[in-house]
């Protein structure tokens, strides 16, 4: 026999003076191969159409049904009901800008985030659509492409104790696009020009090492492996630069 789920959605209209951020008690009966995305839908086509969440491609792909589920954020539409107990409460990402109920606004952060680190390929060299295009080894191209596979759902930040305290902590989406960027042999910037952005602590200095970020992450992103890459490769930067080499 099916369950009946409980659920505890965090209600909250910014917009509107009259809204005060509470919690609401929805029941649904479950269904086969029910996800999160499914049940809100439900919720939201049966019992109350104001309900507001995000979603769009419900494949993980998007990145925008990004939500705390029983305390862990993650992807809604990636979230099957037969995994969560019977009761299961729903809040919005923290530290990004409510829109309203479970909706946030990760856009804007990822905009400020991608400004931030310049992200970006610096060169010198013109364009020249006429030029064939250059070569990239193939290992090198799959090492990067593995660290573009992020799909900008804003969990790792969300669940990270820095981007808690410090709103402008690029967070490990954006020590990871670094990461990147310095990867990728036509980024002319060197350590140095890395350096004057991450080498801080609202980059790879603020960053306490707990890895909540990786554990998170429904891309699974070596972020571990990266965070620790750029501090070392950061350390030895601001070596060199105390010793004037
Ligand atoms: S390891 Fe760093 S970036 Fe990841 S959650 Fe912890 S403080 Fe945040
Ligand atoms: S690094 Fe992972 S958790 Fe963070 S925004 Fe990208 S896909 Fe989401
Ligand atoms: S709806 Fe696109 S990732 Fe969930």
């Amino acid at each position: 026999m099916n369950r009946q789920l409980l659920f505890n959605i965090f209600r909250y209209n910014p917009q509107d003076p009259e809204s005060a951020p509470h919690l609401e008690r929805f029941a649904l009966d479950e269904s086969d191969a029910m996800t999160l995305h499914l049940a809100l839908t439900r919720i939201r086509e049966e019992q109350d159409p104001s309900l507001q969440f995000d979603f769009c491609c419900r494949a993980g792909v998007c990145g925008s049904c990004g939500m705390v589920i029983n305390g862990r954020p993650g992807l809604a539409c990636r979230v099957a009901t037969r995994d969560l107990p019977d009761e299961i409460t729903l809040l919005p990402l923290p530290v990004f800008q409510l829109v309203g109920d479970l909706s946030v606004d990760t856009g804007s952060w990822f905009r400020d985030m991608y400004d931030a680190t310049e992200s970006w390929i610096h060169t010198r060299e013109l364009f020249d659509p006429a030029k064939p295009e250059k070569r990239m080894d193939n290992a090198l191209a799959e090492s990067i492409h593995e660290l573009d596979r992020c799909v900008e759902c804003g969990c790792c930040v969300a669940a990270c104790a820095t981007a808690r305290l410090r709103p402008d902590f690029l967070g490990a989406a954006g020590l990871n696009r670094v990461a990147r960027f310095r990867a990728d042999p036509r980024d002319e910037r060197t350590d140095r020009d890395y350096y004057e952005i991450i080498g801080n602590d609202l980059g790879i200095f603020g960053c306490m090492g707990l890895l909540a970020c990786e554990d998170v992450c429904p891309q699974h992103l070596p972020l571990r492996n990266r965070l620790g890459f750029l501090r070392r490769k950061m350390g030895v930067t601001a070596l060199k630069q105390f010793f004037g080499k």
